[in-house]
């Protein structure tokens, strides 16, 4: 069983990121910590306790982390996520709330209790990880691996030069790229490639109770066609651990612009790696027709599951 400890800021695509993961018999969520990202944490943490009982995800602990970037105003994709960050759709009021404590300690105390066993999978801005490793240096050694959505090796989405999760905290993600461990880096350049056309949507519309969250948070999410459709970022990054064969990784060097007054957030990515250590592995192509089988195949089990 592959334990994965998930930050996120859902925000729609962290929703079916979740969703894939519960759904994935190899895995199992050991936890789920928020951050200020899509929407203002409140929502994200909030949407994060409502998907725990419509999903049926058991007692995994939430533990609100930051609410901001570490030095810069907070941005939102309000306009892309919804105000609620969860599209169109009402999910039941959820009864139970977040654990104590902070998601930095929460990502260092799990990780130190069991050591090489838990990945981290980031689908947000990466405040939270950075906090922790600044807190405690030693979770790099901790941590199965690290694997991000985030970051881009040719253009941006936030601005030309700059993908939202490391847009949204530049110095955080700089933080977190090196402090020495190897980040598995899901990028747009692969995310971009997956979309939900209208035939991967005809194949969430059955599955119960389930596709009152899918359905309706894909066809929010971007304009569904025969030919086209929304990425489900978040999930391809989670897809990844699932079935790391899915991807084609290459090892690189990944240095994060701090300073640029237009290229704040760029992942300058450098896969001429010469005798450099490569601090990052970055996917570069994805099995799209795979990935929508496991999505689906996923999806499928927690909407058995869900009735
Ligand atoms: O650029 C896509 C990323 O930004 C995803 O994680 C999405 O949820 C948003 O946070
Ligand atoms: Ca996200």
């Amino acid at each position: 069983m592959h334990k994965v400890l998930i930050d996120c800021d859902p925000g729609i695509d962290d929703a079916l990121a979740i969703t894939l993961a519960h759904g994935s018999p190899s895995l199992e969520i050991v936890g789920i910590t928020t951050v200020g990202g899509n929407v203002d944490l409140h929502l994200t943490t909030a949407n994060a306790l409502a998907l725990r009982e419509f999903l049926d995800l058991g007692d995994v602990p939430i533990t609100p982390g930051s609410a901001g970037a570490l030095l810069r105003e907070r941005i939102h994709a309000a306009r892309v996520h919804g105000a609620s960050g969860l599209a169109d759709v009402i999910l039941p009021e959820p009864v139970r709330t977040v654990a104590d404590g902070h998601a930095a300690d929460f990502i260092i105390d799990t990780l130190r209790a069991a050591p090489g066993e838990i990945t981290l999978v980031a689908v947000g801005p990466l405040t939270n990880v950075a906090l922790a490793v600044r807190r405690e240096p030693r979770i790099v050694e901790w941590a199965r691996s690290l694997v991000i959505m985030g970051g881009s090796y040719t253009r941006g989405n936030t601005t030309p030069a700059a993908e939202f999760n490391i847009h949204a905290d530049p110095e955080a993600a700089a933080i977190v790229f090196g402090a020495g461990w190897q980040v598995t880096m899901v990028p747009l350049d692969v995310t971009l490639t997956a979309l939900v056309t209208s035939e991967v949507l005809r194949r969430m519309e059955n599955l119960g109770r389930l596709s009152d969250l899918v359905v309706p948070c894909c066809r929010y999410y971007g304009v569904v066609t025969a030919v086209g459709g929304p990425a489900i970022h978040d999930a391809c990054a989670v897809a990844y651990v699932i079935d790391p064969s899915l991807m084609t990784v290459v090892p690189a060097v990944v240095e994060v612009e701090t300073l640029g007054r237009h290229t704040a957030g760029m992942t300058v990515t450098d896969f001429n790696v010469g005798d450099r250590t490569p601090n990052a592995l970055v996917a570069t192509s994805i099995d799209v027709p795979r990935f929508w089988d496991l999505v689906v195949e996923a999806f499928g089990r927690v909407g058995e599951r869900l009735g």
